[in-house]
């Protein structure tokens, strides 16, 4: 086997274990928080009930965001999109209508919640990240612009996977204010959802730039510049 042939199957299985570990979370994260809300949410600890409308606004936006977080890892498969090209077409729709719809009660989750002001900030800003990406993810693929496409995709599945990371981080704090009895669960919960905002959309862009933008920064350094010897021409004439 060929020293490129290896790389290349290195960064297959790597690829692989990374994918598989984001389609393991994405199920487990929704298959445990998301039917709580479906029941009632009487199960769920410290829910609000008397807040008018909030319970209501989190079944809203928890099913259609599980949806997108369940989605979401199956439309990144290339030879799912290379054999099956209708059937990911419509998954990519419900994937974009479920982050839309999800966004929307979201607003009003954030509105209401009793959380406080730090936390309500992530939420907006999220809400407006992940509406905007999937726009542009949109308008690309309308384009026929795919690998813009690919890469506004890459960014928005970053913000939905932040259902993920920040119950990830919160539990690490739980574990954390065992041993710093002066932590309130509070800045735990805000902290854990500024840290995956902003965590995410670093992996997202390292993503990109390992995937698309340095092989074609290689190619282009690769190329002859057509450029120098016609300044190296202009020059000696001068
Ligand atoms: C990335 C964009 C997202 C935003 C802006 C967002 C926003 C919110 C807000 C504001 C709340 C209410 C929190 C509170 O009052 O304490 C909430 C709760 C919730 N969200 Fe999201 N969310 C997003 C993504 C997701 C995704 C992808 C899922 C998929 C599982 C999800 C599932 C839930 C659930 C189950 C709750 C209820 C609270 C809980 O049990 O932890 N969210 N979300």
């Amino acid at each position: 086997m060929s020293a490129v042939t290896m790389s290349r199957a290195v960064r297959r299985r790597w690829w692989w274990t990374l994918w598989s570990l984001l389609a393991v979370l994405a199920t487990g994260i929704t298959a445990y928080f998301v039917p709580p809300y479906l029941v009632g949410g009487t199960t769920v600890p410290g829910l609000d009930m008397s807040i008018p409308g909030y319970y209501v606004s989190l079944v809203f936006h928890a099913v259609p965001a599980g949806t997108a977080l369940l989605v979401g890892p199956w439309q990144f498969v290339p030879r799912l999109r290379a054999r099956f090209p209708r059937a990911l077409r419509i998954t990519g729709r419900v994937y974009l209508i479920s982050v839309v719809a999800a966004a929307m009660a979201a607003a009003y989750s954030s509105a209401v919640t009793p959380s406080g002001p730090t936390l309500q900030v992530a939420f907006f800003g999220l809400i407006v990240a992940w509406l905007y990406t999937a726009a542009k993810a949109y308008r690309t693929i309308r384009r026929r612009e795919v690998q813009l496409h690919r890469i506004w995709m890459v960014r928005n599945y970053a913000f939905t996977f932040a259902a993920v990371t920040l119950r990830l981080y919160q539990l690490a704090g739980l574990q954390l204010m065992g041993v710093m009895p002066s932590l309130e669960y509070r800045d735990v919960y805000a902290s854990s959802a500024w840290l995956s905002l902003l965590g995410n959309v670093l992996v997202a862009e390292y993503f990109i730039v390992q995937r698309t933008l340095a092989p074609l920064a290689r190619r282009r350094s690769a190329e002859p510049d057509e450029a120098l010897p016609r300044q190296a021409e202009a020059l000696s004439q001068q």
